[in-house]
Formats: structure tokens, C-alpha cells, sequence
């Protein structure tokens, strides 16, 4: 991931000070456990008060009080194991718990003063959990869920597995995301996720699933969100520092591209690269 770097909560400033001057509106966070004794079964480090994305929260609101704050939540940076919930002695995923456990740490993140939730585990009746979680503490209206609900196991998120310490000690994740050849599962993953309450569904990867992206903006009457992942982000990258095209020329048209298909919302690691470019335009 060239260019892109795990920032400390000491120093949020200095990676977003210039991006929100230049119109950034709003983050995604991801927490980074570097000391894998930090790790374990389930998942402890994401919601204690000293860890890093609750840490980042408090910081990033007192900051940027117009900033709108997302939070990735999942077990996988967190979890010994590295799967994204909760596993039994066979190795099988124990879903009860695991959701229960995600509807916990989403509560931590929302009483930290996160704006909105996005488990991106893709475990069945997660939504639901979550929302019934916050409902019962008292954020149902005030903190709202984003469904990564279209997502792939894909091979473009190894870069980010590798920055974010979030690869398995075994299997993978097939047994929770999508195989890349099924349309129609995917777009029941985004109705079953709807109808449990999710705010907002999610397309991922984009780029390679633009196709997706349009079905299921056509088929949902919630706003849809597109990831451009970490392989995509240094496919363009590489691409571009080996001359075969401008970046700029390059991630501008990937961008337009999900407009194209109808996405309103677009997640992408070039976003403060973006943001520069327009700024010196105009
Ligand atoms: C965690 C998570 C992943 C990504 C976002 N949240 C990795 C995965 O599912 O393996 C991918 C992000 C990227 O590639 O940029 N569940
Ligand atoms: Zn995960």
C-alpha cells in the first residue's frame, strides 16, 4: 500500500488536517493491534477504552466536529485466530456468538460517539443484532448501519490483510463472503440485510463488480456505498509508477465509473489524493 500509512491517534492531525480543509466529509476507521498477545478468542482489544478506534473517535470529534465518522466493525484485526467472528473448538464459525459479540462492540463504538456502524464480517443475522443492540442502548435513531452486504471473497483485499494484520492462522473466508461468480446471492444478501434495518448497503470490491453495483442499485431503496479496496487501490497505483497511465486520468475514470453505475457513495484510499487535485483546480 504505498502512500498509505497506520496512523496513531497522536497524530490524526497531520493526515487529515489538509483533506478536511480540501472538503473531506467523512472517514472510515480500521483498527491496527500491533502486539499479537492483544489478541484473543474474542476479539477483547476492539472495545476496551484504550483501544484505537474507540481512542480515535473521541479525538476525531472533538477535531472535527462537521466530520462524519464510520466505523469498520469486525473481529478479524482483534481475534488470535483472525477470522472475522467467533469460532468453535472445530474451527466451524459459532454465528450466535459472534453476533451478539459484534452488537457489543458496536454499542462501544456508537457510546464513543461514532455516527455510523459498518460490520463488514458478512456473518448471517449480524444486522439485525446490531440493530437490536443499539436500539436497546439507546442509539436505534442515532447511529445508523452500513451493510457491507455485497461482498466478495476476494483476492484485492490482500494488501490490506497484510497492513491491517488481519490474516487467518487458518481456512479462509469463503465460508462467509461471496463466491465472485454469484449475482443473485449477492443481491439476496443486500434484500436480507435491508430488511434487518441496514441504513445503507455496500458493494465490494467496485471496481471488478461494477455490474453489482448497478443491479443493486436498482433492486434497493436504501442509499448504496462502493468500496475501491486495498488491490485496487495498488493496481492503479503500480500501474501508474510504471508509466502505463497517468493516475490522475486513471482514478478519476474509476471514479466516474461508479457514478456511472449509480452508486452515491464511494470509499476509496485516493480519496485525500482526490481531494488535492480538485483543490488545485480550482
Ligand atoms: C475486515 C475487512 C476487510 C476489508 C475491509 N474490512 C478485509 C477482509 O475481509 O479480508 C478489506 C479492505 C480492503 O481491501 O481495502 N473484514
Ligand atoms: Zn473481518
Amino acid at each position: 500500500m504505498p502512500e498509505q500509512y497506520r496512523w496513531g491517534v497522536n497524530k490524526l492531525s497531520e493526515a487529515l488536517d489538509i483533506p478536511v480543509k480540501n472538503g473531506l466529509s467523512s472517514v472510515l476507521l480500521f483498527g491496527v493491534i500491533d502486539d499479537e498477545k492483544k489478541k484473543d478468542d474474542t476479539g477483547s482489544s476492539a472495545d476496551t477504552d484504550i483501544s484505537p478506534v474507540i481512542k480515535a473517535i473521541q479525538k476525531l470529534r472533538t477535531l472535527y466536529p462537521n466530520l462524519l465518522i464510520i466505523c469498520d466493525l469486525c473481529l478479524c484485526a482483534y481475534t488470535s485466530h483472525g477470522h472475522c467472528g467467533i469460532v468453535n473448538a472445530d474451527y466451524t464459525m459459532n454465528n450466535s456468538s459472534s453476533i451478539t459479540r459484534l452488537g457489543e462492540v458496536a454499542v462501544s463504538f456508537a457510546k464513543a460517539g461514532a455516527h455510523v456502524i459498518a460490520p463488514s464480517d458478512m456473518m448471517d443475522g449480524r444486522i439485525g443484532a446490531i440493530k437490536e443492540a443499539l436500539r436497546a442502548n439507546g442509539y436505534g435513531s442515532k447511529v445508523a448501519v452500513m451493510s457491507y452486504a455485497a461482498k466478495f471473497a476476494s483476492c484485492y483485499y490482500g494488501p490490506f490483510r497484510d497492513a491491517a494484520h488481519s490474516g487467518m492462522s487458518f481456512g479462509d473466508r469463503s465460508l462467509y463472503q461471496l463466491p465472485p461468480g454469484s449475482r443473485s446471492l449477492a443481491l439476496r444478501a443486500v434484500e436480507r440485510d435491508i430488511e434487518e434495518g441496514a441504513d445503507f448497503v455496500m458493494v465490494k470490491p467496485g471496481g471488478p463488480y461494477l455490474d453489482i453495483c448497478r443491479d443493486v442499485v436498482n433492486n434497493s431503496k436504501v442509499p448504496v456505498a462502493v468500496y475501491q479496496v486495498s488491490g485496487e487501490y495498488a493496481m492503479l497505483w503500480h500501474a501508474a509508477a510504471a508509466n502505463a497511465f497517468d493516475l490522475k486520468r486513471a482514478v478519476m475514470e474509476s471514479l466516474v465509473s461508479f457514478r456511472r453505475a449509480g452508486v452515491t457513495i464511494i470509499i476509496s484510499y485516493f480519496a485525500p489524493k482526490v481531494l488535492g487535485w480538485l483543490a488545485s483546480e480550482n
